[in-house]
């Protein structure tokens, strides 16, 4: 069987929420296999601060996934040489309000869960979708969780949506199987990031609960399980894989 190289060189990859945790470190990863990185974001400061780590293989973006007219325009804010997008990686995401019982969260709160991290995510991949079907040639990686398959007390809504993200993206693989467009999803544990404080706000409290919860993953263990999914021979799709650190139940 034929072995293709895997992202083609020099490849353009799309990679949401890149300006700081799991995305700051996918992107530098996948800088690291030869591939060009559009690092996009809300926190545009940050995400080129992230680009420009990248030796020249980066470019920061504006990109709110909630956001259908940054989605849309998301093309047409690209370089020319930077819209041939074969890597997309739907790592942005949140928990706002979460870890707390189901009635203490804000009807705000939990729209803005599923609109981050389902609807955005399946934006962004609508946007994208298109070029890659007419090259025959793409890769989708969508960071879910866990909790996308086993949801947890006080995380109602951040288990919906993972399981969202769960479904869809096992069924999205199976529209393109056969195709040239590889999907992926990487499932991880917990992950020693921004992510406790952006539920909360409250640092002190974020701090407490990765101290308590003891071993977590570092945003790199994660980036490169992204790595090695798109690293794989044409015939091979890992369609789903979950990484936790070694004490996590
Ligand atoms: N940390 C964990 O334990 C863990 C475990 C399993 C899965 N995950 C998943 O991993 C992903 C990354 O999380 P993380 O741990 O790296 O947390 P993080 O440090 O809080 O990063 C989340 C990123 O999402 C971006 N984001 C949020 N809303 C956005 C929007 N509307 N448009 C564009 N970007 C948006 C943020 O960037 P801006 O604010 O600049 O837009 C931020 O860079 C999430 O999908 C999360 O659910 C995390």
């Amino acid at each position: 069987m034929e072995i293709e190289t895997r992202p083609s060189p020099g490849a353009v990859a799309l990679v949401t929420g890149a300006g700081g945790g799991i995305g700051a470190r996918v992107a530098a990863r996948i800088a690291e296999i030869g591939c060009r990185v559009i690092c996009a974001g809300r926190r545009v400061e940050r995400v080129e601060a992230v680009a420009a780590s990248l030796d020249g293989r980066g470019l920061g973006l504006y990109l709110d996934v909630t956001d259908q007219n940054s989605v849309a325009s998301l093309g047409s804010r690209l370089p020319a040489d930077w819209r041939q997008v074969e890597i997309l990686v739907n790592n942005a995401g949140h928990d706002s309000g979460g870890r707390r019982p189901f009635h203490e969260g804000t009807a705000e709160q939990w729209a803005d869960i599923i609109d981050t991290n389902v609807v955005g995510l399946v934006r962004v991949t609508r946007a994208l979708i298109g070029g890659m079907r007419d090259r025959n040639r793409g890769h989708i990686v969508n960071i879910g969780s866990i909790a996308g398959t086993r949801p947890y007390a006080t995380g109602t809504l951040y288990s919906a949506s993972k399981h969202a993200v769960h479904g869809f993206t096992e069924a999205l693989r199976l529209d393109y199987v056969d195709t040239g467009i590889r999907v992926t999803e990487i499932m991880p544990g917990m992950v020693k990031t921004d992510f406790a404080f952006n539920r909360s706000g409250d640092a002190a409290q974020a701090a407490q609960f990765y101290s308590d919860f003891g071993t977590s993953l570092d945003p790199d263990d994660v980036a490169r399980s992204v790595v090695f999914a798109l690293q794989q021979p044409a015939h091979v799709v890992i369609s789903a894989l979950t990484v936790v650190p070694i004490s996590q139940r």
